[in-house]
């Protein structure tokens, strides 16, 4: 029977996913997590990566799949944490972003299908993990769902909103399941996902520096913590202050 806790974490092949599943190791936690492509080589060494599942969560049937196969991996047993970190802030070759006056509605719908719909689709399949193991959920959600952001279009935008809404409703819903959610809205933190650009910000964010993943995963690992039991439905932006300007 497995002693260690366990978390799933959504895209950890890269930038704040794996920074995250590599907090939760750091504290001896079982990670089971998924992506489009397979983890580094090197990440496969730690044996509390025990488990990662090439998943494409814009795709129904590859998140069944993640479904079927995690809650397998589990077999029964507690899950103590998900987070809903894979996303995608979708650009054209020339930077640009998806609005409501350009590109295609079929790239909205699969922004909203990765960005919303997925955390929603594993929150409910991973409901009676989370429920064995008086779990909590994180939603990463982002600074540009509650302020309309430069660099950042209106599909992802808005998507991150009906994130952030979405996270207080599951938190009403997941109580009575003794499960917290909360959400978790990044700043500006140097991943793949950004570009130098953003260094432009630097003079608008108050603790002057850019976000590290680390100061990201730190917040995410916390939330998961008894230390916040009695937290759910809240937002924590990870943003050096930005978000008060
Ligand atoms: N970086 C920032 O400044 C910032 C700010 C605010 C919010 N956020 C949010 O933080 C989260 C992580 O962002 P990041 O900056 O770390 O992004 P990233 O470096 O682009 O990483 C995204 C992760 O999601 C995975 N992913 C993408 N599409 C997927 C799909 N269809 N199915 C499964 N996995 C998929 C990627 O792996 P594969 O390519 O292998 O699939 C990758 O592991 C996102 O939700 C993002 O919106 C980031």
């Amino acid at each position: 029977m497995e002693t260690k806790k366990t978390v799933i974490v959504t895209g950890a092949s890269q930038g704040i996913g794996h920074a995250i599943a590599a907090r939760f190791m750091r504290e001896g936690w079982r990670v089971i997590t998924c992506s489009r492509q397979d983890v580094p080589e090197h990440c496969r060494m730690d044996p509390n990566w025990a488990h990662h599942i090439v998943t494409d969560l814009v795709k129904d049937e590859d998140v069944t799949r993640f479904i079927g196969e995690a809650n397998a991996i589990l077999n029964g047993g507690p899950l103590h944490a998900l987070i809903n970190n894979a996303g995608v802030s979708p650009k054209t070759s020339f930077k640009e972003r998806l609005g409501v006056l350009n590109g295609p509605i079929q790239g909205w719908r699969e922004v909203f299908d990765l960005n919303f719909f997925a955390p929603l689709k594993l929150a409910r399949g991973f409901a009676s993990a989370l429920n064995r193991g008086k779990g909590a959920i994180v939603n990463i959600t982002s600074i540009a769902g509650h302020y309309v952001h430069p660099f950042a279009g209106s599909a992802y935008s808005t998507s991150k909103a009906a994130l952030s809404g979405l996270t207080r409703e599951m938190a009403v819903e997941f109580a009575q399941l003794g499960v917290r959610v909360n959400a978790l809205a990044p700043g500006e933190i140097k991943t793949g996902m950004i570009s130098p650009d953003y260094e432009a910000f630097i003079p608008r964010i108050p603790l002057e520096r850019m976000g590290s993943t680390d100061d990201v995963a730190g917040v995410a690992f916390r939330l998961c913590s008894d230390d916040f039991a009695y937290v759910t439905g809240t937002e924590v932006f990870v943003t050096g202050g930005q978000h008060l300007l």
